[in-house]
């Protein structure tokens, strides 16, 4: 990349890692050039064979119970917040300091970091800290208890706000712009099975994430086991 003074920059973060195989990829250009050849733009509501398409490949790559596609043009968590809330008639959808959810209104509130001060018009939202070793609130000194003090911390959080009263819990699997927080795999497995003892939702935000296909794996498999589990066939 370069910029107006003719600055030139290795791009490593690939933007807000939305160019991750390179800016101008030839695919990525001729896919677009194709694209607005035959449907240039098209209003959210209607049906087309693009998005169609796009439905498909996620859903193809997704545990075997996500078989619905919402397509937003920008606030995912906007949505998912206001979702969780008229599905379960609920309030409260607790989220982590270490944690960027966006800049629209509820989004903001639930962002951890410094950027929610401003914008903090809904001063009553729960907040929770999660794992990080290298500042660990949990005098930690290997990821696994780092995992396990924030998973006993997150599981009295639920507690103490009452389960009646969470819709859903946010929770970005891997922060990634408080810095890439990579948790342990028995705090993701053990705040996964918190969710059907308490009855409430969880919305993952993995609008940075999304790919990684170590806790994709663990997902999977720990759909799997619940599915096996609730049909009641043992492991
Ligand atoms: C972790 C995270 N969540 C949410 C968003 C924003 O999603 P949307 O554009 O759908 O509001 C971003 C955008 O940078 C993000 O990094």
């Amino acid at each position: 990349m370069w910029d107006h003074s003719g600055r030139r920059y290795l791009d490593f973060s690939s933007q807000r890692v939305t160019l991750n195989i390179g800016h101008q990829h030839p695919s990525i250009v001729q896919a677009r050039i194709e694209q607005v050849g035959s449907l240039a733009t098209v209003a959210p509501s209607t049906v087309n064979l693009a998005r169609g398409e796009a439905k498909k490949r996620i859903v193809d790559r997704a545990p075997a119970q996500v078989n619905e596609v919402f397509f937003t043009n920008g606030g995912a968590i906007e949505n998912a917040m206001r979702m969780a809330r008229m599905h379960t008639g609920r309030d409260k959808v607790p989220s982590a300091y270490l944690s960027h959810h966006f800049n629209t209104g509820a989004a903001v509130v639930a962002t951890g970091d410094w950027r929610r001060i401003p914008n903090e018009f809904a001063p009553a939202h729960v907040h929770f800290i999660g794992p990080f070793l290298y500042r660990s609130e949990f005098w930690a000194t290997t990821p696994e208890q780092d995992g396990e003090g924030a998973f006993r911390h997150f599981e009295r959080m639920i507690q103490s706000e009452g389960p009646p009263s969470i819709a859903a819990v946010l929770l970005e699997s891997v922060p990634g712009t408080a810095g890439i927080l990579i948790p342990s795999s028995g705090y993701l497995a053990g705040v996964q099975a918190l969710f059907d003892r308490y009855g409430v939702l969880l919305i993952l935000d993995e609008a940075m994430e999304g790919t990684r296909w170590r806790w994709r794996r663990s997902l999977q498999r720990s759909m799997r086991w619940r599915t096996r589990a609730s049909s009641g066939t043992r492991r």
